[in-house]
């Protein structure tokens, strides 16, 4: 498979937050942030691999600052690696404020997605090939957090098979 360039798959959603998204204080649900990173996440993957994608998890997202109702939200994702089947997505969380134009970065996070067959099993996807810096810093760390999760994994298992509390 030809390998492609990070930036092919660089995808964004931007949304007006609405009191559709927010508790009654007017505080974004992060679970609306969320599915929107989701969102962005499975439309980068479709783009590098071709495929129809799942997502298989997301590795530790957090929330810098608070999104209100009425300010606008960019989500914005790129395939950083790609392995047999499934690459990380790496998502930027920007929310601008729409009265005096300030633009925070509010949350970043890391989606696993997987390619699928027509059949639904794991789908071989295309290698990234890096252009830039930042590109290959991206795939660099990308490596090292499916290192620490295989990792954290075997370690589970393991001491699972211990009976290790
Ligand atoms: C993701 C899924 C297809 C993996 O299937 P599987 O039978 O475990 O397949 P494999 O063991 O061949 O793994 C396929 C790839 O998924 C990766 N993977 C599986 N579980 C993972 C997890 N929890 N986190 C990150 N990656 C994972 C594997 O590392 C492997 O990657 P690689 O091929 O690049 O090395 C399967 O677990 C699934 O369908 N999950 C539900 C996905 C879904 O419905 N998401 C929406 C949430 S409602």
């Amino acid at each position: 498979m030809d390998p492609r360039q990070p930036s092919d798959s660089t995808s964004l959603i931007t949304r007006w937050m609405g009191i559709q998204d927010a508790n009654t204080a007017g505080n974004v649900h992060g679970g609306t942030i969320m599915r929107m990173c989701d969102e962005v996440a499975g439309i980068a993957a479709i783009r590098h691999s071709g495929s129809r994608v799942v997502t298989a998890g997301m590795d530790r997202m957090t929330f810098l600052h608070p999104v209100f109702v009425g300010m606008i939200v960019s989500v914005r994702g790129m395939v950083n690696a790609a392995w047999r089947t499934s690459m990380e997505v790496g998502v930027r969380v920007e929310a601008e404020n729409v009265h005096t134009g300030e633009v925070m970065h509010t949350s970043t996070a890391y989606l696993t997605m997987v390619a699928l067959t027509a059949e639904g099993k794991p789908a071989q996807v295309p290698p990234v090939d890096p252009q830039t810096d930042d590109e290959r810093r991206r795939l660099r760390e990308a490596e090292h957090r499916r290192a620490t999760r295989l990792r954290e994994r075997e370690e589970i298992v393991a001491a699972r098979a211990r009976g290790a509390g």
